[in-house]
């Protein structure tokens, strides 16, 4: 089976292209990264994929008219890449209509809640936990989906919940919830680099 060219979209930190940088470099995963892409100028996780050798690319939305054209530019890196997967590993904006049309069904998201709680337009990072917080949920969790038209919306692949405690903070939480994150986003791009998952309607069965 020939080895998929993945592209990573980020913002921030970048612990989880760094539990994928990890897996693969394990020889966990039949695929290679071979872009990770940037809408912030300083995210760390950029540092990281650099210590790698990995190519990187900082793409600057105010460069561009439009959030469409700003698009098109990823578009076009992803492209010129010959990638097979997208991965949005902490890319904190949605996608235009275009962009989730070029790479339908090989787009997969990272959530750091379980969907169809505390997720949607403007639930990104500690957001998401201090809602789940102040909404008092008794369990939270990491969500990995595939990405479709909507906000958070696309066919789930894994889902892993963990308890919230009386003493719980949004930090508190947020840590926990990332140690799921960083199984869950490897072991759902090791299955789409076998060809293992299908989508069935709104389901994702595993082969
Ligand atoms: C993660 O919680 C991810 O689920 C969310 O943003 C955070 C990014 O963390 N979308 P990192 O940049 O991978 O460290």
């Amino acid at each position: 089976m020939p080895v998929k060219k993945i592209g990573i979209l980020i913002s921030g930190s970048g612990t989880n292209l760094q539990s994928l940088i990890d897996e693969i470099n394990k020889g966990n995963i039949n695929g290679e990264i071979a872009v990770v892409i940037s809408n912030k100028k300083e995210a760390y996780g950029l540092e990281r994929a650099r210590l790698y050798n990995i190519d990187t690319v900082f793409i600057n939305e105010k460069k561009y008219e439009s959030f469409e054209l700003f698009n098109e530019a990823i578009i076009a890196e992803l492209k010129s890449h010959e990638i097979d997967l997208v991965v949005l590993a902490g890319y904190i904006k949605i996608l235009s209509h275009k962009f989730v049309e070029e790479f339908k069904n090989k787009i997969i998201n990272i959530h750091p809640s379980l969907i169809p709680s505390f997720c949607g337009k403007g639930y990104y990072g500690i957001k998401v936990h201090q809602a789940a917080i102040d909404y008092g949920v008794r369990i939270s969790g990491a969500t990995v989906h595939f990405v479709d038209e909507g906000a958070d919306t696309g066919p789930i692949i894994f889902q892993e919940a963990v308890k919230v405690s009386d003493s719980d903070t949004a930090e508190t939480l947020q840590k926990r919830v990332l140690v799921l994150e960083h199984r869950l986003l490897p072991l759902a791009v090791k299955m789409y680099c076998e060809d293992r998952l299908y989508s069935e309607g709104r389901r994702v069965v595993i082969r």
